[in-house]
Order: C-alpha cells, then structure tokens, then sequence
C-alpha cells in the first residue's frame, strides 16, 4: 500500500497497526501477570532463618562486611554457598575490580560484585532480558562496628527470600511450557540478582569515592558483547528493569517514584501492597500506604535530582530503574542512616518479612507466575494443569 493513495480511514488503519506493533514489541520486555487472591495469601513469609541471631538465612549478613575484610569475605562466601544450595539451577558469577579509595594509601583495594541469575532452560544467553534485583552488600567503614542493617544486608536477605519462594514455579511454569510444545526459546524471561560492592564512600561521598561496584560492572557489562545476533547487544541491555532496593527495614517506609518509564511497575508494587494488606497477610502496622506516588500519573513523576545510589552508572547508560528506598521529603531517610543504630536490633522485623513478602509476589507477577506458585498443602504439578491455563499459554505462543 503506498501513502500516496492513503485517505484517512486508511491513515488510521496505519496508526491501529503502528499501535499493535509497538504492543508486540513492548510485550518482551514487559509482559506482567497479576497473581490471585488466593496466590497472594499462600505467599511465603520468611520464619527461623531470619532470626536476626540464630538465622541462617539472615544472621550472617548481620556483621560489618567493609571490602577488603574478611567479614565482607565471610557474607560474599554465604551468598554463594546460598544459591549452589539453595537454588542449584542458578548460575553464579564474580565481577572483580580494584580501586584505590581515599583511606588506602595508595593500595588497591579489591572489590568483587556478586552475580547469579537464571534463564529458561535451552535460551542463549543473549537472547534472554533478566529481571534484576539489586543491594549492595558492603558495609561502611565508619562509625567503627557499624552494620548496615538497612543498608543494605536487610535488603540483600529480602531478595534471598524471593528468589527462592518463586524458584521451583519457574520450574514448573517452564515444563509446562514445554509439556504444551512450546518453543522456550520464545520465552525472554529471566531473572537476576546483584549483590554489588563498595556502594559506600571511604571518606566522603563523591563520583569517585562511592559506587564502585556499580560503577566497574556497568562499565564491564557496556562493552561486554553477548554473542552475533543475540536479542540484546550486551549484558547491560539484557536488564529488562533494574528494581533497586537500599535503606529498607525501618517501619513504615515512605517509598517514591522517580522515573516516568517505570511507573507502571512502581504502581503494581502500590497495588501489590494494598492486596496483601487487605488480605491481612502484611503484619507490619502502618498509617499510611509504603508506596506515596501510586495515585501519581507517570507524568506527575520525577527524579528532582535524584538520590545518588547503585543505580546511577546504570541509569546514565540507557537502563530502566525503578529504585525502592525510604526516603521522603522534609522525613528524609530513616533516623538510623549511617549511625551506629543501624543495627539488627533497631531493624522492624515485621516490615522486613513484610518486604520480602512483597517482592516476592513482584518478582511472581512478573514472572508471571501465577498457578504455579504452591498453594500451601495444594501442590500444583504440570500433569494438573488446567484448561484456562493451557489457554492462556497458548495464547503465549501466538504472540
Ligand atoms: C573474583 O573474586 C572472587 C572472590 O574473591 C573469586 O572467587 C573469583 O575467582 C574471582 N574471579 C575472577 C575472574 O578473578
Ligand atoms: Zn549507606
């Protein structure tokens, strides 16, 4: 059809087709199931292993992990042995630089960036875009004997948590993809965490004396090609959103939206929130909703300068961010920010399993996990799957 001889109703048949297209191609990168009711309530919580003592999950983060020492070895060791565990499917990665900081005298300090990620199985590695959760690990070196309970170890076992309540429904979810014939190299979904190194300032924060993990992996993953004819160029643009999580722990945290392209995701957190507090299954008591913005259009949303964190070297080469960190105006961060009490004991444990709880139905949703999380004592296997749900993959395929 040539333009030339285009009247309007064509024209406008031009635009529905231009509509469906940029549809098509947005449903990659962006495709979001909610999850039910009944998925909501049967979310796991975390119990035992996050006892801020004895947990095996959590406690161990609970230590000062400056880079460089051996604590911050001890907590980089125990994310590791957690995922060759706990979740055996993932595959595991260290991103190692060095860089001298302004209380070395001149030494190269080491800082290694904790990966682990997982794919469907069969998909090229470049050909798959990764949901990636993101805290830092490392602890700042001032005051002496500061943990960092919010900043970030509670987020980092909040991401834990996550990832293995939604790990064995992704194994279900992509055998029943391929019980049903279906093609998993058409499935783009992964999912990826990032544990990232030397967030905190030495001295005192400037460009270059803070975010060095950041800054070294964003750098890396820029230039890194994923292989000839790949979906996506680099690692870096394999991020499909870059959900950033920093200073959570404290009761009742005030959370903004910055970024216009992400609204859409940091409303679905807001609406998440309100689901699971109706349904009672948030223990935490709060006044008022964690998520501000979430009556905010996209347009109404914006960065006025932003906080500087982890997301920055991202943000400035093209990657989505959406960044979950309590901060509000005239409240500013929650009162233990950088001082000794930011410890274990001054942690609201209820709101940090109320987080984990939270990200966990996020990272289901988009996932899209729905009907193959466990519903308590009703374990869903493929051979169980019903017809809706066979519908609903199929129609998958036709997209
Ligand atoms: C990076 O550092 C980690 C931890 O020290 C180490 O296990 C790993 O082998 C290093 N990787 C490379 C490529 O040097
Ligand atoms: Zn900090």
């Amino acid at each position: 059809m040539s333009t030339a001889y285009c009247d309007l109703r064509c024209l406008r048949g031009h635009f529905l087709y231009l509509y469906l297209g940029l549809l098509l191609l947005l449903i990659p990168g962006e495709a979001y199931e909610k999850l039910s009711e009944d998925t909501l309530k049967a979310l796991p919580r975390p119990s035992q292993d996050f006892d801020i003592h004895t947990g095996a999950l959590f406690s161990p983060i609970l230590q000062p992990r400056v880079p460089g020492t051996p604590g911050h070895t001890a907590v980089l060791e125990h994310f590791a042995t957690f995922f060759r565990t706990t979740l055996p499917e993932w595959q595991i990665d260290f991103q190692n630089s060095t860089s001298k900081t302004p209380v070395s005298h001149g030494k190269d300090v080491p800082f290694v960036n904790f990966i682990a990620y997982r794919d469907p199985p069969g998909t090229a590695k470049g050909d798959v875009g990764r949901l990636t959760l993101v805290a830092h690990y490392d602890s700042k070196l001032e005051p002496e004997g500061f943990i960092g309970a919010i900043d970030s170890a509670a987020p980092c076992a909040m991401i834990m948590h996550a990832m293995r309540s939604i790990d064995s429904a992704l194994d279900k979810k992509w055998a029943a993809m391929e019980a049903e014939g279906m093609d998993l190299l058409d499935e783009h979904h992964g999912i990826q965490v990032l544990f990232l190194d030397g967030e905190e300032a030495f001295k005192e924060w400037t460009s270059t004396d803070s975010l060095y993990g950041a800054r070294s992996l964003a750098e890396h993953w820029e230039t890194q090609m994923n292989p000839a004819m790949s979906t996506f160029k680099t690692p870096l643009s394999s991020i499909s959103l870059f959900v950033l999580l920093d200073l959570l722990g404290a009761k009742s945290p005030n959370i903004q939206s910055y970024y216009p392209t992400t609204h859409w995701a940091y409303q679905s957190l807001g609406a998440l929130e309100k689901r699971l507090r109706s349904l009672g299954h948030l223990k935490s008591t709060s006044t008022d909703p964690w998520f501000i913005d979430t009556s905010k259009d996209s347009h109404q949303v914006m960065a006025f300068g932003g906080i500087q964190d982890d997301h920055l070297p991202f943000l400035a080469r093209g990657v989505e961010i959406l960044h979950l960190i309590d901060f509000a105006p005239f409240k500013g961060f929650p009162s233990v920010w950088h001082t000794a009490d930011d410890d274990a004991e001054h942690l609201d444990m209820d709101t940090v399993k109320d987080w984990s709880v939270l990200m966990t139905a996020f990272a289901a949703e988009w996932m899209e996990l729905d009907g193959f999380l466990d519903h308590g004592d009703k374990v869903r296997r493929e051979e169980d799957l019903d017809e809706s749900e066979a519908i609903r993959l199929n129609k998958k395929t036709e997209l």
